[in-house]
């Protein structure tokens, strides 16, 4: 695992969109795996400006996102379809057909059928992540085991509260979601796991300060793969 320690959490995201930009350069048709919430939205930013100055292009490039709630219709505000095509897609030249979050409004077993053909067919030159509080990648919330396709979660009541700042109240935090599973993200060429806030700073210390893999902090997983960098402030170093 390589490591990058930044002065912020600015700097951490101009680095990942740098990063990002480069890898599309180097393969224009790049399928990038891409992750929604607090952590992504300046990385995100970032993108939006290089494609302004026109030091970036979209135009060839796939996407499939690691995760989407259950219930909630893609105009929803707190939809992962929406939150990216606000932050990303509509501000770019990607073509949307070219995009692909699973779809959370229909019945589990035909979400996952959707999202596994998806996975089959778009193998990722590169995943972004960002970590739960808890430890957990995409929804793979802990556990006693990783599950490695993509699956339907409930959510962890942690992972709920921490989600409830962008709902007007708990109680509308759906309590499930589907995810891509351990297995699908460690396909990913190249990882990039941003961590944003004093709240990661327990699971960052589990997946830098020892070397076990352990399901119940699910960021460890990623001691496993051959090409993941971790990007965090100073303010959090273990
Ligand atoms: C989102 C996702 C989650 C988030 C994580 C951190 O698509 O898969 O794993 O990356 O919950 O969320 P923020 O960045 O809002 O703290």
């Amino acid at each position: 695992m390589k490591k990058i320690i930044t002065q912020n959490h600015e700097e951490s995201s101009s680095l990942v969109a740098y990063s990002i930009a480069d890898i599309v350069r180097e393969k224009k048709d790049a399928c990038l795996g891409l992750a929604t919430g607090g952590s992504v939205e300046l990385v995100y930013a970032n993108l939006v400006q290089f494609f302004e100055k026109g030091t970036m292009s979209f135009s060839d490039v796939t996407t499939v996102n690691l995760d989407e709630y259950i219930g909630l219709p893609p105009s929803h505000l707190q939809s992962y379809r929406r939150f990216m095509d606000q932050n990303l897609f509509d501000l770019v030249d990607i073509d949307k057909a070219n995009t692909y979050i699973p779809p959370g409004m229909q019945a589990p077993e035909a979400i996952l059928a959707d999202f596994q053909k998806m996975l089959a067919s778009r193998p990722r030159d590169f995943q972004l992540l960002g970590i739960g509080s808890n430890g957990h990648i995409g929804f793979n919330e802990p556990d006693s085991f990783f599950g490695a396709n993509a699956h339907v979660v409930t959510l962890d009541e942690q992972t709920r509260k921490d989600n409830s700042r962008f709902f007007d109240s708990i109680d509308e935090v759906p309590r499930q979601a589907v995810t891509m599973g351990a297995g699908d993200i460690m396909k990913a060429s190249k990882i990039i796991l941003i961590v944003r806030g004093e709240n990661k700073r327990d699971a960052l210390r589990e997946l830098l300060s020892h070397d076990r893999v352990d399901p119940r902090v699910p960021c460890t997983i990623l001691k496993c793969h051959k090409d993941v960098t971790i990007v965090y402030p100073k303010e959090l170093a273990p």
